[in-house]
């Protein structure tokens, strides 16, 4: 049974009636991004008192619709649009200080005025520098393109992993920023003219005011687990992105399962936490790589529009196709997933039917009903599907017998209960299973 979700800002000193059982909250995308993770963190938020993102940068673009406007958010937590809500950036994210200042600015125009006092950077987040995108931007227009977001967030973690990246808590010391930065221009291959000199002067003046902003983001949550606050850890990018189990080599250059957003934030499992995978009605992918249930036709071209199928953060024409269960089956089992929520049901409206692929054909004919985990092998894959009689309209109050069956084949074959259904970008137009809805709360 299925209750609209009610909008609206509860105390969160006085919750007599919350449910104690579950203090974090984890909500990560599992399919390859823009599952509609915006509008659910967004809807997750308006009962915990703190909002952490784990990793990724600027890559990611949550677009969330409340009060009548629309932000796009591009590294703050969706949670900042919640008043009492505070907003933490982990360790294992890279920040572009550009990027993040043009959002910081957008929401103070937008009347969020106190964003920068309840907003706190992880010192350990690495820097994205003009450096880096360059790098990428020559990288892709070589032979073999990712077909990234151009942000720099793959040479900002090797950055890191090289040892020669840019922490953010670097900015408080000046001399130490100076000579990172002198050796990072030396270790990298860079012909760009800001040289190591004009790049620090240009961090200090542009960018000092993150200085107090900087706190330690493991420390605060796990200070909050103790105090039995509740959390919501969000994760970017979707699993099939996954920079390890991802379809490699055609991934972010960072963490997206569950395992990511622990590390990225700094904090270990706790045995109550819940794990919330938000997955889209049908499928998407931006970029290059395999994608078996795409469809080149004109259903994928009615998908593209009915979802208004374009990125958040670069625009680009997102590739759609069908549900796929071997995929989400996959994202289940690597993340610990224990609800679902179900976004843009209402894109497949009018449709005669629809189709769910449960199954594979590889290119000797064999049925494959695991996932590859490489992406080189998913390129072969033939998608086998099952039909599903159509609906005319779903929205809070009306989802048909032929909806639930859709919904309930999709519970069947992840093993995993829809708890939260959305029919468009509202908070408004939502609906969560009744025991769920307790859950919350
Ligand atoms: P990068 O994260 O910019 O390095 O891009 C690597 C791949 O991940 C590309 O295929 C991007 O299109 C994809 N990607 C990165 N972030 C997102 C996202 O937020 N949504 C969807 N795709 C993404």
């Amino acid at each position: 049974m299925f209750i609209p979700a009610v909008s609206g800002v509860k105390n969160r000193w006085n919750r007599p009636e919350r449910n104690k059982s579950v203090s974090t909250k984890i909500a990560l995308g599992l399919q390859w991004g823009d599952e509609g993770k915006g509008k659910i963190i967004d809807f997750l938020s308006e009962d915990v008192d703190l909002v952490v993102r784990a990793a990724g940068g600027a890559n990611a673009g949550h677009t969330i619709k409340a009060g009548g406007i629309k932000y796009v958010l591009h590294l703050i937590p969706s949670g900042i649009v919640h008043p009492d809500v505070r907003c933490l950036l982990g360790s294992g994210m890279v920040i572009d200080p550009d990027s993040l200042l043009d959002e910081v600015l957008s929401l103070e125009k937008s009347g969020i005025s106190d964003v920068r006092t309840r907003t706190g950077i992880s010192g350990g987040a690495h820097l994205i520098l003009s450096w880096h995108t360059e790098v990428e931007k020559n990288r892709e227009n070589s032979s073999r393109p990712v077909g990234t977001t151009l942000r720099g967030i793959g040479p900002c973690y090797e950055s890191r992993a090289s040892r020669y990246g840019i922490p953010v808590s670097y900015l408080k010391y000046p001399d130490l920023l100076g000579e990172a930065l002198n050796d990072l221009y030396h270790s990298m291959d860079i012909r760009s003219e800001i040289n190591p000199e004009l790049m620090k002067k240009t961090l200090l003046e542009n960018h000092s005011w993150i200085i107090p902003m900087i706190c330690d983001v493991s420390l605060e949550v796990h200070n909050a687990q103790k105090n039995n606050m509740r959390i919501l850890m969000e994760g970017a990018q979707g699993v099939l992105l996954d920079g390890v189990h991802g379809t490699y080599p055609y991934v972010t250059s960072s963490q997206t399962v569950t395992g990511g957003i622990y590390s990225g934030v700094g904090v270990g499992p706790q045995d109550d936490d819940c794990v919330i995978g938000i997955v889209k009605a049908y499928t998407t992918r931006v970029g290059n790589g395999p994608f078996p249930t795409e469809l080149k036709d004109s259903m994928g071209e009615f998908i593209a529009r009915a979802g208004n199928e374009f990125g958040a953060t670069t625009g680009r024409p997102r590739r759609c196709g069908w549900l796929d269960m071997v995929a989400l089956r996959y994202a289940v089992r690597i993340t610990g997933v224990k609800k679902l929520a179900l976004t843009k049901v209402d894109v497949l409206d009018g449709l005669d039917d629809v189709f769910i692929c449960n199954s594979y054909k590889n290119d000797k004919g064999d049925t494959i009903t695991d996932f590859p985990p490489s992406g080189v092998e998913l390129d072969k894959m033939t998608p086998v599907y099952e039909s599903f009689s159509g609906w005319e309209s779903s929205g809070i109050n009306n989802i048909s017998e032929n909806l639930y069956s859709y919904i309930r084949t999709i519970e069947d074959l992840s093993g995993v209960e829809v708890s939260i259904i959305s029919f468009g970008p509202d908070r408004l137009e939502t609906v969560l299973r009744e025991d769920f809805s307790g859950f919350l709360r």
